[in-house]
């Protein structure tokens, strides 16, 4: 309910809205009474054009009737599942504002790690050329872009909606040093090499019941899914890296909380050396590098 149904109270302030928006989501996606809070203040700071301080500085304020509607037509949203970042069209990764469809993976603070180790192995001087495959969103690429103005960054994806994501993101924040390709995988890349390879493909199983829950029912699934035991495209990326990684260059690779030791074991196989996995803030090994 948006409006009180009572109509002494049908027009609702900006804290009743925010404290009925709340409850909403804690019953309808069984959210914890913090996160559904923030995402309500997300939704009011987008249709307000504000930001948290003001929300919490003008409880009193009343939404105007555009707004008002603009609002319960993204709560409603919401309630159905749909995550914040595709309602809003949006999501911050590393401090950038990225824009972001359902033709796109909503970028994870988790892949920050992934952006973080790859950064650490960027000399500080010198021609340095990285490769981001599955860029989605161009998440990964236009951030290293974005620190890195020095490097040259190629990014692939197999889908031409999410390029198209990419590409707009890459205008918007003018990283000009980012060159987008449509590609499978190694595929378009013919003798191309690289001094870093980073990648966070669909790692997830077939058949996981996870597919079922929360944001990633919305997401698309060749941006999640990857055989039976959801290392298809990790086992491809490991077995063709090498040939594209110039002396001395690494690979970095982000996967499901229960994959490092197996990809650990598809980087040795494929011959690679210092083969390590790192973990996340959560104390999760997320993502496994190995160098040529
Ligand atoms: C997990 S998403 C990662 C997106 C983005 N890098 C991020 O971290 O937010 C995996 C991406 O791999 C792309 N992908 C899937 N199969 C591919 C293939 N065979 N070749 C190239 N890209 C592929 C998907 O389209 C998707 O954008």
């Amino acid at each position: 309910m948006l409006i009180s149904e009572s109509p002494a109270q049908a027009i609702l302030n900006l804290g009743e809205l925010l404290k009925s928006g709340s409850k909403q989501l804690e019953v309808a996606l069984a959210l914890d009474p913090s996160s559904a809070r923030i995402e309500v203040q997300c939704l009011l700071q987008a249709v307000l054009c504000v930001n948290r301080a003001y929300l919490l500085t003008h409880p009193e304020r009343i939404l105007n009737p555009d707004e008002l509607a603009r609002y319960s037509e993204l709560l409603m949203g919401r309630l159905n599942g749909e995550p914040v970042a595709y309602l809003l069209g949006q999501r911050e990764f590393y401090g950038l504002a990225l824009k972001v469809t359902p033709d796109t993976l909503i970028p994870r603070p988790d892949t920050e790690l992934l952006v973080e180790l790859a950064l650490q192995r960027i000399p500080p001087y010198g021609a340095t050329r990285i490769l981001d495959m599955g860029t989605g969103s161009g998440a990964i690429a236009i951030v290293i872009a974005d620190q890195r103005p020095d490097v040259e960054v190629v990014a692939v994806d197999a889908s031409t909606a999410a390029l198209k994501v990419a590409e707009e993101n890459v205008q918007r924040l003018q990283t000009n040093n980012v060159r987008l390709m449509l590609s499978d995988w190694f595929a378009q890349l013919d003798g191309d090499r690289f001094d870093i390879i980073v990648s966070n493909p669909p790692y997830i199983e077939a058949d996981d019941i996870h597919l079922q829950q929360g944001d990633v029912r919305f997401e698309p699934l060749r941006a999640l899914i990857s055989g039976s035991d959801g290392l298809d495209d990790i086992r491809r990326i490991a077995a063709d890296a090498k040939v594209h990684l110039a002396a001395g260059g690494w690979l970095l690779l982000e996967h499901g909380y229960d994959q490092a030791e197996r990809v650990r074991l598809l980087l040795l196989q494929a011959g690679f050396h210092k083969v390590s996995s790192v973990r996340d803030l959560a104390g999760i090994e997320r993502v496994t590098l190995g160098q040529v």
